[in-house]
C-alpha cells in the first residue's frame, strides 16, 4: 500500500523506515531542511540501533522516499500517518498540539481524493474529534477520514517494538474504513497473533495516555520505596525482585535510581493531568502530581547525596558525570534527568565532567556550559566523586581499578543501582546508590 508519513523524528523516521519493511510504498515528509537531506542520504539523525541500516535499505530500494513537500505528500497516496511532535507547553502543563494541527491545515485542503488520515502523535484525548471537525471544514469535495492509532514504541527498541508490538489500537469513529486499511497495513503484524484492538477515538487516546501513566507510577512507586529503604537501611533492589516475582506485579519498571526523563513519559503524565481537569476530572488524576514530584525528588537527592560525599559542600569539587541520554541505547536527552543532576551540581560550585557514549552532540546544544570529556576515563580525571547516572553498557561493565589512575579520590554513586557494590566496596571505594 503508499503511504505517507508526516514528520520524521524519532517516531516518524521509524514508522516510515517499518512500513516500507512490511513491504508499503511510503512517502516521509519532514519540513527541517537538514534533517531531510539527511534522511533522504539514508542516513539517520539520531541514534537508535536498527534504524540506519533499515532506512538505508529502503531508501536504496525505493520503497521509502523522502520529501518536504505537502503537494507531494496530497499526490502520493490516500493513507496518512502522523507522526509528528506533541511537547510540553512552554510555562504550562498541556500538550502543544501546533504541529498536529499545522499537519492538518497544510495537507486536508490539498487532497483531490478521499482520505484516511491516522494519527500516530500522543495526543490529549478529544483531539481525534476535534481534528475531525476541522477536517470537514478543511476537506474540498473529498471524503477525508480521521482515526487514531497510537505508537507504544520505546527508543532503544524503536524498530523492533514497531515490526513486532505488543498490540496495535486503533480508535476509529462510526462507519470509518480505517479497520480496515489498517488490516491491510499491519496484516503481517495481526496474521502472527498480535492483538488488535478497534475501539473509539477517545478510547484509543486514553489508551496511550494511560499506558505512559501506569510506567510512570510503577517507576515513582518503587522510587517512593526506595526513599522508605534510605531511611530504613532496606535494600530496594531486593524488593523489587521480590516482588515482581508475583506477576500481578511483574519485575519491569521496578528500577529504583534517578528516575524518568525523555520527550515521553514527564511530557504525558502533565499533559493527562492538564485534560482530566479540563475535562472537570482533575482529582480522578491527583496522584500523577504525587508521581511528579517523587520523580523530580530522585535528582535533588543526588545533588545532596553528592554534597555529603564530599563532606557538605560542592565547592571547588571535580565531580564526573557518566552519562547524559535520558536512558541507554539512545542519544535523546530530552528532560534528561541525568544532565539535570550535572547542572545543579554545576550551580553550586563544582566542576563537572560529562561523557556519554552518543549523547555528547545532544548535551552540548542543551547545556553548552557544561565541560565534556571524551571518555570515561577523561571525565574520571582528578573527581572526588564518580557519578553513575545512565546505565550503559560500558559504565556498568567497568571495573574499579579501570578509574583508579585517574580519579582523586575513591567515591562513586550509582544512580542507577546498576553496579556490583560489592566490587567496588572490595576494591576500596565510598560506594552509594
Ligand atoms: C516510553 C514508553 O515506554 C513507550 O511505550 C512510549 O511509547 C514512549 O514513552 P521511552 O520514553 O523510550 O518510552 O522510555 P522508557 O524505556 O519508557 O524509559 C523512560 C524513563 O524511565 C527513562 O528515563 C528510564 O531510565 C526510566 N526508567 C525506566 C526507570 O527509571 N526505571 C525503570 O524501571 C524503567
Amino acid at each position: 500500500m503508499r503511504m505517507v508519513v508526516l514528520g520524521l523524528g524519532y517516531l516518524g523516521a521509524t514508522h516510515a523506515a517499518c512500513m516500507a519493511e512490511l513491504g508499503h510504498e511510503v512517502l516521509g515528509i519532514e519540513v527541517i531542511p537538514d534533517k531531510r537531506a539527511q534522511l533522504a542520504a539514508g542516513e539517520v539523525p539520531f541514534y537508535e540501533p536498527g534504524l540506519p541500516e533499515l532506512l538505508k535499505k529502503h531508501i536504496d530500494s525505493g520503497a521509502l522516499k523522502v520529501s518536504g513537500s505537502y503537494t507531494d505528500a496530497a499526490d502520493f497516496a490516500d493513507v496518512f500517518f502522523i507522526a509528528v511532535g506533541t511537547p510540553q507547553k512552554k510555562g504550562e502543563y498541556s500538550a502543544d498540539l501546533q504541529y498536529v494541527e499545522s499537519a492538518i491545515e497544510e495537507l486536508v485542503p490539498l487532497l483531490t481524493r478521499d482520505a484516511l488520515i491516522l494519527g500516530k502523535s500522543t495526543v490529549p484525548v478529544g483531539t481525534a474529534q476535534k481534528l475531525s471537525e476541522r477536517v470537514d471544514e478543511l476537506a474540498k469535495d473529498v471524503d477525508v477520514q480521521i482515526a487514531w492509532n497510537p505508537e507504544f514504541l520505546r527508543e532503544g527498541f524503536a524498530v523492533a517494538d514497531t515490526l513486532h508490538p505488543d498490540r496495535v489500537v486503533l480508535g476509529a469513529f462510526p462507519g470509518s474504513c480505517a479497520e480496515e486499511v489498517c488490516r491491510d497495513i499491519y496484516g503481517s503484524i495481526i496474521s502472527s497473533g498480535t492483538p488488535f484492538i478497534v475501539t473509539d477515538p477517545p478510547t484509543a487516546e486514553l489508551v496511550k495516555t494511560s499506558a505512559n501513566a501506569f510506567l510512570a507510577t510503577k517507576i515513582s512507586f518503587i522510587n517512593a520505596i526506595a526513599e522508605v529503604c534510605d531511611a530504613a537501611g532496606a535494600d530496594v533492589r531486593a524488593i523489587a525482585d521480590a516482588i515482581g516475582y508475583d506477576a500481578r506485579i511483574g519485575r519491569r519498571f521496578l528500577n529504583a535510581g534517578l528516575g524518568f526523563g525523555g520527550g515521553c513519559l514527564p511530557k504525558d503524565i502533565r499533559a493527562f493531568m492538564a485534560r482530566a481537569g479540563e475535562l472537570g476530572a482533575a482529582e480522578a488524576l491527583s496522584f500523577l502530581r504525587e508521581v511528579d514530584n517523587v520523580n523530580m525528588r530522585r535528582r535533588t537527592r543526588m545533588v545532596e547525596l553528592t554534597r555529603e560525599v564530599c563532606g557538605g559542600s560542592l565547592l571547588g569539587k571535580r565531580i564526573a558525570i557518566l552519562g547524559a541520554a535520558f536512558k541507554p541505547k539512545s542519544d535523546d536527552v530530552r528532560d534528561s534527568p541525568a544532565l539535570n543532576v550535572a547542572g545543579q551540581i554545576q550551580l553550586q560550585g563544582a566542576s563537572v565532567a560529562v561523557y556519554d557514549p552518543k549523547a555528547m552532540d545532544n548535551s552540548r546544544k542543551l547545556f553548552p556550559t557544561l565541560d565534556y570529556a571524551v571518555s570515561a576515563h577523561e571525565a574520571c580525571d582528578k573527581a572526588d566523586v564518580v557519578l553513575v547516572l545512565t546505565e550503559w553498557e560500558e559504565f556498568v561493565s567497568l571495573n574499579p581499578s579501570d578509574l583508579e589512575p585517574f580519579v582523586r579520590q575513591r567515591n562513586i554513586i550509582d544512580g542507577r543501582n546498576c553496579l556490583d557494590a560489592s566490587s567496588w566496596k572490595s576494591a576500596g571505594w565510598r560506594y552509594c546508590a
